[in-house]
């Protein structure tokens, strides 16, 4: 079914593995064909509840865009294919279960920039995070001048990205680019580790989280119809009122017993 991802499904975890590792997992078409597709599997499937990201081999995560598709572009192609990376990459972001970046290593222009579209991101040692793209007389194509500048700033955003320096995982988490860093072996354990822990929650309210964050985010109407971000906290907050998992979950508070969602 797919031919540069590996995929496996684990009690509603849904791990996918960008699989290129000679390449160091380098995004090329057929990456982002497969990435699209296990979207809309993440979006479609009810058995998938949460989803990991993360690269084959223990050297990167992503090490970028593949570069050697990038010479014969003409300014046209070139648009469409930023175009495509940033709609795949906006498919993940706006994706209503939660999407974690497990980064191993490399994580680089693409590769940063896939990291980013995912709803959070936690990293090894080894990780080391950067927009390289200036060396090749580019710019991030996939989101990465927008996404960068909301995860840590417009300062660290300009410096990073003019500079082209690659930033380990202390930095990152001192920017607070990653949640948290673990050693090599810790970072699947800790990606479904957190992913367990929300999977007991309301998914119906999991998934409004993640709508209205993505609204704050990107203070543009990508998101919202032009709405502001305080109105669709409204409207998903009342949304919620109409569904099971609320009637169970404050009945359960007052029951004292654990809530069980059911996603409806
Ligand atoms: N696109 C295509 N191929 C890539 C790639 C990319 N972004 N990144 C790495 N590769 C390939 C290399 O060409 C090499 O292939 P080869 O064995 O057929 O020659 C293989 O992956 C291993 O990479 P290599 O450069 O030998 O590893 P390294 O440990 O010496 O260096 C990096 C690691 C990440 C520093 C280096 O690969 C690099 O700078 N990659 C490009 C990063 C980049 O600019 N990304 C942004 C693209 S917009």
């Amino acid at each position: 079914m797919y031919t540069t991802i590996l995929t496996e499904l684990n009690e509603g975890i849904f791990t996918i593995t960008v699989n290129r590792p000679d390449k160091l997992n380098a995004l090329n078409r057929d990456v982002f064909n497969d990435l699209d597709k296990a979207m809309d599997a993440v979006y479609q499937q009810s058995d998938i509840r949460s989803v990991i990201i993360t690269g084959a081999g223990t050297k990167a995560f992503v090490a970028g865009a593949d570069i050697t598709e990038f010479s014969a572009l003409s300014v046209e192609e070139a648009k469409q294919l930023s175009r495509r990376g940033q709609a795949v990459f906006h498919k993940i972001e706006q994706s209503p279960k939660p999407v974690v970046a497990a980064v191993n290593g490399f994580a680089l222009g693409g590769g940063c920039e896939l990291a980013m579209a995912c709803h959070f991101r936690i990293c090894s040692e080894q990780a080391r995070f950067g927009q390289p793209e200036v060396n090749l007389g580019l710019i991030p194509g996939y989101g990465g001048t927008q996404r960068l500048t909301q995860l840590v700033g417009k300062g660290k955003s300009m410096e990073w990205q003019m500079s082209a320096r690659m930033i380990d995982a202390r930095e990152a988490l001192a920017a607070g680019l990653v949640n948290y860093v673990t050693d090599a072996d810790g970072l699947m354990p800790k990606a479904i580790d957190i992913l367990q822990l929300i999977q007991t929650k309301a998914p119906l309210a999991v998934a409004k989280i993640i709508h209205c964050v993505n609204v704050a985010a990107m203070g543009d109407s990508a998101f919202s119809n032009g709405k502001s971000g305080f109105e669709v906290e409204v409207e998903d907050f009342g949304a919620c009122f109409a569904t099971e998992d609320m009637k169970e979950g404050t009945t359960a508070f007052v029951e004292k017993r654990k809530a069980q969602f059911s996603g409806k």
